[in-house]
């Protein structure tokens, strides 16, 4: 979630939107997910309602799921959201694979990771795809983005090479 948020807030400072609003919707996105996967995300939407959470905050996290919502990404912060939460896990795993971790891994690195289907397999390959799709970038350049945003909470990750070289 933290991965996810760094990488949201990276588009929205791109993008010129507000970081703070942007940054929520990642980080609480898969608010519900461990309790309720089969209702995932309607239980955490509730909760965000109840709260007086932001309506665009709503909108993209039922638009992260929209197989299940039925609620299609629209927004610029939907495409965000959705664009960067598949690949930035598998940006993470491909990090504990290297002895510099984030530090400079390349979109080179990650692409191969991303073919390599048993790498990672819980990484919906599809959904990446329709992310960058919906990102409107080219798969590098959206690549190096979500590693530009994630390496600035690499620490809180434990995705540093100094952090993987400890373990
Ligand atoms: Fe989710
Ligand atoms: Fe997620």
């Amino acid at each position: 979630m933290y991965a996810v948020e760094a990488a949201v807030r990276f588009y929205a400072r791109k993008r010129g939107a507000d970081e703070e609003v942007w940054g929520l919707a990642g980080l609480l996105h898969d608010l519900d997910w461990e309790k309720h996967p089969d209702v995932h995300p309607m239980k955490g939407i509730e909760a965000l309602r109840e709260g007086g959470y932001p309506d665009e905050v709503i909108q993209a996290i039922l638009a992260h799921r929209p197989e299940y919502t039925e609620v299609e990404p629209s927004s610029d912060l939907d495409r965000a959201l959705f664009a960067c939460d598949e690949i930035s896990g598998l940006i993470h795993a491909a990090c504990l694979m290297r002895p510099t971790g984030i530090d400079d891994i390349k979109p080179k690195s990650v692409v191969k990771k991303l073919k390599d289907k048993a790498f990672a397999a819980g990484v919906d390959r599809e959904q990446v795809a329709r992310g960058i799709e919906l990102i409107g970038l080219e798969r590098n350049e959206h690549i190096q983005n979500v590693i530009d945003g994630m390496r600035e909470v690499g620490e809180v990750l434990g995705i540093r090479g100094e952090d993987i070289r400890k373990d």
